[in-house]
């Protein structure tokens, strides 16, 4: 027969549970165990279990096997609880009793004529979980103990464990063939449909992630809560199902067998999954198949239950027919929610970050997702809080040089520098998250990273002893560094770029004039004319000493206001200006007049450094001048808020002579591990020759292009910096403004992320991560290239 044939697909669809009467159990019991009690039946599926209360109240639980049991299974069950006891022994999983004798199991011949192995566990006492209050905190219990409990059975190993096994969800497929006994016809399609994606998409993954032995099933029944405690789980019992398989299958397990208790399925699952997480961390592959996993598993539940209903072994099916409606309810429920949502409620509930696809996804709602977005950070961070592009991009990810959208669109990263290794850099993730686990505190308790660090930095500044102040961001580096000047000099001017930018702080704020008109610009700051070769006022051989002749009215006038000039603050890269091409001996000159006033040069490094100008660490050097004070920001932590001051220990002895100085996060152990994790990369990836030799091609092949597009006026830069200044008029150089905002939508679209900058905001700005290769400036000079053709 048809039903025949297919009850064939899986040993145990159909077997007997052994039959012993209650008298034959006790014989039993008391001849093999030499335990004596009054016996209660105990329902399984295809055992036969007693328990047997004893006159001094111990309760143990007696266990005949089916007789189509392998002898190798019960052995692997029986290894494992020892296993488990060994490794956790405070984890409530019963404990095996040996025989009389001294061995883990017994045989009998039972009823049937057919010989069965008898085993003796300990009773674990509390309440069926179905039969308490259903909670988060009781899932998340549930979750954390099936954690425990696969930690504990790391490392263990059973000849047997890759038994042929109804319940092993790898086996999912093979119910195919039995779903004709859901007499439902909607209901019918939508279990093989879930079937049929778990079959093609889910199980080709589950291969590729953490295996080892699991309980596998953890499921309502097999749980015990606590009876004084309803939050707390008691017990798991029943290890007649564990296999070898991919660890997250056993919290989808725990997590499907609550569904049916519940009417936020989805919220349960997240529950489980997070007390799971917290104990056994789990990863991003593993919770985006979780869904899909439980759903399968609940289509499985509900498969077996069915065609046990209709090919009965025994006339008890009533516990069957109680099943089916609840599975119904949580399946359908569980459709209803779908996939992405569920993934999204998940990795929220486990602290992921939410989902990007790994290829690019058409998203019907993606712009709507965008607005809201948008809508949203106007009405929580203000107004006034800009954002890239004409259409900005909702990003989730980052790789290398690389930029996801939550689409999953890619987008080549020229831009952003704060990542100067790259995105997510794997050694600069480990240091952070392994400082992190053993210790994250302040300056005021010794530890070693902090030392390790101060060195390495200072080491890269070979002229002079070096002592290092770590602080939280570029702007709090230059602050420090400007008090810094002020208390060493005793005077209290400074000189500054006009239109420079140093950063938001009070004091800061007045070193960053902007925009600002004259009359606007603080008293004690005086501002020198940009040394711009392109489009400024100087252009030849004495362009140096003419823009640094700047600097003496500026002195002058200082001193006349009674300031005196303690500090020039430059930004050795010139970014904010337009990454100008300084002429040769600029800075020098303008550092020696300063000096000869009486001040020091603070050298912002929070562009130029860490070697984005190529040929030096530090951008300073590559203008050839040293400076008392460098202040280090964006780049330095790859990401992790960090920034420092370099400078003489005579400084900083001036700076701290009435005070000390503290910052509570500044120089944290954390921070310092990433740090380093950034000078380890730049050295074993060689990125100061990467960044001379790509910077250099790609400003070559922009100059090629740009033939073609009498738009560009100008290309230059230094190592990893390309600046392109657009004009309307290679004459008149009249600034391409608008033309240039354009340019970077377009290029955007053409999927790479640059910026622009300059007095006239007509500069492209191309600052990719250190780690961008030739092939990455290939594609940004095709794009470009397009994007100047769309203009
Ligand atoms: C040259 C320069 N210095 C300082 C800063 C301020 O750094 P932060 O934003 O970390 O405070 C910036 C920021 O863009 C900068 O470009």
């Amino acid at each position: 027969m048809a039903e025949q044939q297919a009850a064939e697909n899986i040993k145990f669809l159909d077997s007997d549970v052994p039959e012993f009467s209650a008298e034959a159990a006790s014989d039993v019991a008391r001849e093999l165990y030499g335990v004596e009690g009054e016996f209660k039946r105990l329902y399984s599926e295809r055992d036969q279990n007693f328990r047997i209360r004893q006159a001094d109240g111990a309760t143990v639980v007696l266990k005949f096997a089916n007789s189509e049991e392998d002898p190798g299974v019960l052995d692997l069950q029986h290894q494992a609880l020892i296993h488990i006891e060994r490794r956790d022994p405070d984890l409530p999983v019963p404990r095996v009793i040996r025989t009389l004798a001294g061995d883990l199991i017994g045989t009998v011949d039972g009823p049937d004529g057919r010989s069965h192995i008898v085993r003796l566990l300990s009773y674990m006492p509390g309440i069926d979980l179905a039969e308490v209050a259903q909670t988060p905190e009781l899932y998340r219990d549930l979750g954390a103990t099936v954690a425990r409990l696969d930690v504990a059975l790391r490392g263990f190993f059973h000849p047997a464990a890759d038994h042929v096994l109804l319940w092993d969800l790898k086996r999912a497929p093979e119910l195919r063939r039995n779903t004709d006994a859901i007499a439902d016809a909607g209901l019918r399609a939508r279990v093989e449909a879930v079937l049929d994606h778990f079959t093609d998409d889910v199980l080709p993954l589950l291969g590729g992630l953490r295996g080892q032995i699991i309980h596998n099933d953890a499921n309502a029944g097999n749980v015990l809560v606590a009876e004084d405690d309803h939050a707390r789980i008691a017990g798991i019992i029943d290890y007649g199902d564990m296999v070898h398989g991919a660890l997250i299958l056993d919290l989808a397990m725990a997590a499907a067998g609550v569904t049916h208790h519940t009417d936020d399925p989805v919220g349960a699952i997240c529950d489980v999954a997070a007390g799971y997480d917290a104990v056994l961390p789990l990863e991003a592959e593993e919770i985006d198949l979780l869904y899909d996993l439980v759903v399968t598993r609940v289509a499985v539940e509900y498969v077996i239950c069915n065609w046990r209903i209709v090919n009965p072994t025994s006339s008890d099916i009533g516990h069957l027919i109680d099943f089916v409606g609840p599975f119904e309810k949580a399946f359908d429920q569980l459709l209803a929610v779908g996939r992405a949502g569920a993934r999204d409620r998940l990795r929220r509930a486990c602290q992921f970050p939410p989902y990007c696809p790994p290829t690019e996804e058409p998203d019907a709602d993606a712009d709507a997702v965008l607005d809201e977005l948008i809508e949203r950070r106007r009405r929580l961070l203000g107004p006034k809080q800009f954002l890239f592009y004409d259409r900005p991009i909702h990003v989730v990810r980052g790789d290398g040089v690389w930029l996801y959208s939550a689409t999953g669109r890619r987008y080549l990263d020229a831009y952003n520098n704060v990542t100067h290794v790259g995105h997510s850099h794997r050694h600069v993730l480990r240091a952070i998250s392994r400082q992190y686990a053993a210790l994250c505190t302040n300056t005021r308790y010794v530890y070693r990273n902090i030392l390790d660090y101060a060195e390495r930095l200072t080491a890269t500044i070979p002229d002079g002893p070096r002592v290092c102040v770590f602080v939280n961001s570029g702007s709090e580096a230059n602050d420090i560094a400007w008090r810094m000047a002020k208390m060493h000099t005793g005077k209290t001017g400074a000189i500054v770029l006009e239109g420079a930018y140093h950063g938001g702080t009070d004091a800061i704020d007045a070193f960053s004039p902007g925009d600002l008109p004259a009359d606007k610009i603080a008293a004690h700051i005086r501002t020198i004319a940009s040394p711009d070769t392109y489009r400024g006022e100087f252009r030849g051989a004495d362009a140096a000493a003419r823009y640094a002749a700047d600097a003496d009215p500026a002195i002058a006038s200082l001193d006349q206001a009674g300031l005196g000039v303690g500090a020039v603050m430059f930004d050795t890269s010139f970014v904010n200006h337009g990454i100008i091409d300084v002429p040769e001996g600029y800075l020098k000159a303008v550092v020696d007049k300063v000096r000869a006033a009486g001040g020091v040069f603070i050298a912002d490094e929070v562009q130029a450094g860490f070697g984005r100008m190529g040929s030096h660490m530090w951008g300073c050097q590559s203008h050839g001048v040293e400076a008392e004070i460098v202040t280090l920001g964006k780049p330095i932590g790859n990401g992790l808020a960090l920034g420092a001051i370099i400078t003489t220990p005579e400084i900083l002895a001036s700076f701290t002579a009435d005070t000390g100085y503290f910052s509570t996060f500044g120089g944290n152990p954390v921070a310092c591990a990433a740090g380093a994790a950034v000078l380890d990369v730049i050295e074993r990836e060689e990125l100061l020759a990467n960044a001379r030799d790509v910077g250099a091609y790609l400003r070559e092949g922009i100059r090629q292009i740009s033939q073609k597009h009498s738009i560009v006026g100008d290309v230059r830069g230094a190592g990893m910096l390309a600046g392109v200044e657009l004009v309307r008029d290679r004459v008149t150089l009249e600034p391409a403004r608008a033309e240039t905002k354009r340019l970077l939508n377009l290029m955007k679209d053409n999927g790479v992320l640059v910026g622009r900058e300059g007095t006239h905001r007509n500069v492209l700005k191309i600052r990719p991560s250190m780690v961008f290769k030739r092939d990455h400036a290939d594609q940004l000079i095709d794009a470009l290239d397009r994007s100047l053709a769309e203009l």
